[in-house]
């Protein structure tokens, strides 16, 4: 059944594992979850971004929704609307059944200005207690998302932040993280820790220097019963990178984030892990390994399914990884 993001996130609490939020714009995506889910008896969160919610329209993401929740009655599915920019936008996801809203303010609402804590508190807080109303959990970040390797954010592709963000938005700070739940009642914090969003994280595999996941034990210890989110946490695993470029792809090397540092982060509150990259890369690799080795097929069903596949198989591997597996 569709579950809310407390009852998913307080069981992963109690049973120390994390679950995956993965992000999806269309049918296959939804089924490569699911079937990833039933496979392994995982308890799963799908999320939609404000573009995958306009690419989809809200009508058809809601039905394939609820057509999950009808296949699978066994796992217990969360609906979470991802970066929401202003309580207008998470109010329109609850309204079209999404069972969990990301208010993220701690960008203004063109989802690139850095805001300012009280401002990101009033956004917050306003929209905890709409959603709390209906029923609906939210999730708020403190902190921007952004390469600590530039030392402004940016990320190699220019993904990040529209201006400079300094070593301190970068990364959250515990005290006022404490202060921010208080003030907002949250149910889960998503915090800034030097990863981004997109493929290109790392120019290697990242130390601590750049993938701060002290940070996360110490804001654990000021927020022991608050459950903490890590954005931008694809992977990026090298096998993707090859099959991409060997059928053709042009991406420059790149590092994500280790599992091992998620599993790291997962022993220290680390409760949704949002992924969205890895799974694109085995879409793609998939789709171009068929067209160019059967140049005359055009039965998109011949691509469709080996990229439904190959998305499963990242799936059930974070899956497995994060401990969500056997969890439903
Ligand atoms: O927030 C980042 C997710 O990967 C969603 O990306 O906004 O291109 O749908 P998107
Ligand atoms: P990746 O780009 O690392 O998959 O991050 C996805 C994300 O944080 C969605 O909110
Ligand atoms: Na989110
Ligand atoms: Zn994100």
């Amino acid at each position: 059944p569709l579950v809310t993001l407390r009852t998913l996130l307080d069981h992963a609490a109690e049973n120390d594992y994390g679950v995956a939020a993965f992000n999806v714009n269309n049918m296959e995506q939804i089924q490569s979850i699911m079937e990833a889910a039933a496979e392994t008896d995982s308890p799963v969160i799908v999320q939609a971004s404000r573009g995958a919610r306009a690419y989809s329209q809200d009508n058809y993401l809601r039905h394939l929704m609820l057509a999950a929740a009808e296949l699978y009655p066994q796992i217990p599915i969360v609906m979470h609307q991802d970066h929401g920019n202003s309580p207008e936008t998470c109010m329109s996801a609850v309204e079209n059944g999404f069972t969990s809203v990301m208010m993220d303010g701690s960008l203004k609402e063109d989802g690139k200005t850095p805001a300012d804590f009280d401002y990101n508190v009033a956004v917050t807080k306003k929209v905890v207690e709409l959603a709390h109303s209906k029923g609906v959990g939210v999730e708020g970040e403190l902190g921007c998302l952004g390469s600590l390797e530039s030392g402004t954010g940016e990320a190699e592709d220019g993904h990040g932040a529209v201006g400079e963000l300094s070593h301190d938005q970068l990364l959250t700070d515990p005290d006022e993280a404490a202060e921010f739940v208080k003030l907002t009642n949250v149910d889960a914090l998503a915090v800034a820790i030097g990863t981004s969003h997109g493929a290109y994280k790392f120019t290697k595999k990242p130390t601590g220097e750049v993938l701060a996941m002290d940070r996360i034990e110490a804001i654990h210890k000021k927020l022991p019963n608050t459950h903490l989110v890590m954005h931008g946490s694809s992977s990026v695993p090298q096998e993707l990178q090859d099959i991409i470029n060997q059928y053709g792809g042009e991406m420059k090397q790149t590092f994500g984030v280790p599992v091992e540092e998620i599993q790291r982060g997962i022993k220290s509150g680390v409760r949704k892990i949002n992924v969205d990259t890895d799974n694109r890369m085995a879409i793609t690799g998939a789709i171009r390994k068929v067209l160019q080795e059967k140049p005359a097929e055009f039965d998109p069903r011949a691509y469709m399914k080996p990229a439904r596949e190959a998305m499963k198989q990242v799936c059930i591997a974070r899956m497995t990884a994060f401990g969500q597996a056997g969890q439903a």
